[in-house]
């Protein structure tokens, strides 16, 4: 009998302690995880390169990691099947509309999206701009397939649902997890064709570092997103079409007044060094934006701003610069900016705001 150890003032002490029943411990946060395919889901076709993308289920992907089962509760939909490369706008739309609807569930802490690299910042970024809520969506990959020696795949979505779990991710914008790190959605670059570390943040650095699903915060994003957003989808029926351009040593007008007559109603110049282009690719942009194009110049290096009127004259032309926006997330922005304005001074604002 436990009483047989206690001094008999204390027994006496402790008969007359009230009943105080132990709070219930409180339940792991409910996060809810949208698949989209991408390497994560890869299977190995043959030897030890060959793969095939989007080979395995959600269902079949959280299973190889039951340690998930120690930091939240998963519900789960396969929204998509796909590699990445072929992801477009009706699976973007998809994904906005299936993560605002489990934002409205008061139950659900976050989002987790599994996404192929390849296109990853791109639906980050569009995420970033259309889903109008401060709790955290988290995307997240794999560089190698889940059959993989060595897959990066399964620590990946641990970290990912750690962080999309965790309260200091809310308010930081859709953010990219992988190989031990947090990527901010408007930071984040894919910049290696096949190793672990192929996420790069480009001039403003990492949102934190995720080691083993302890997590790390050091900054906040710069810029306005998700819950400070301008941007809906509501009564936009089709995103108007914005191309991307690539310049070159020698370029021609051909492919911008292509762009042009298959009906763009925006381009983004992938421009050499600071956005900028030979002299004929400058005129055929120069027409495009004086009949009522909106004409974005981004650069191809990789990092940097894009600033105005430095080696062409945009004030002149009717140019907007993209400022560090890459050319895919250029696009991305100049997409939703179109539904807005076609107004060039407006759509500069919006890619100084965002
Ligand atoms: C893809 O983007 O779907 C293929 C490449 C990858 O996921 O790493």
């Amino acid at each position: 009998m436990a009483g047989l150890f206690f001094r008999s003032d204390t027994a006496i002490a402790l008969l007359h302690v009230p009943f105080m029943p132990r709070p219930a411990p409180s339940p792991l946060p409910r996060i809810r995880v949208l698949a989209t395919g991408g390497t994560i889901a890869g299977a190995q076709t043959g030897g030890a390169r060959g793969y095939k993308a989007a080979a395995f289920s959600v269902e079949a992907l959280i299973a190889a990691v039951p340690q998930l089962s120690e930091l939240a509760r998963l519900d789960v939909e396969q929204v998509a099947a796909i590699g990445s490369q072929d992801m477009d706008e009706a699976t973007w739309r998809k994904l906005a509309a299936r993560a605002t609807a489990a934002f409205a569930d008061p139950d659900i802490a976050g989002v987790v999206i599994t996404h192929g690299t390849d296109t990853m910042e791109e639906t980050a970024f569009f995420l970033n701009l259309v889903v109008r809520s401060e709790k955290p969506v988290v995307l997240v990959g794999a560089m190698r397939p889940a059959t993989a020696i060595s897959a990066d795949g399964p620590m990946n979505l641990f970290n990912a649902v750690a962080v999309a779990a965790h309260a200091e991710a809310h308010g930081r914008g859709v953010l990219v997890v992988a190989n031990d790190e947090i990527h901010f959605a408007r930071e984040v670059a894919k910049t290696n064709t096949t190793q672990v570390g192929t996420f790069r943040a480009t001039a403003r650095g990492l949102a934190g570092l995720v080691n083993a699903g302890r997590i790390h915060f050091y900054s906040a994003p710069v810029r306005k997103h998700t819950a400070q957003s301008e941007f809906t989808l509501e009564g936009v029926t089709a995103l108007p079409r914005v191309e991307i351009v690539y310049a070159y040593a020698g370029a021609g007008r051909e492919l911008i007044d292509a762009a042009v007559k298959a009906g763009a109603r925006g381009l983004v110049i992938a421009g050499v060094g600071d956005g900028n282009l030979g002299a004929t690719a400058l005129a055929a942009a120069s027409e495009a934006a004086q009949a009522g194009v909106a004409v974005v110049r981004s650069s191809r290096t990789g990092g940097g701003v894009v600033e105005r009127n430095i080696e062409i004259d945009d004030d002149q032309h009717g140019f907007i610069v993209a400022d560090e926006l890459n050319p895919p997330k250029a696009r991305v922005l100049l997409m939703l900016g179109l539904t807005r304005s076609r107004d060039a001074r407006v759509l500069q604002e919006l890619f100084f705001s965002y």
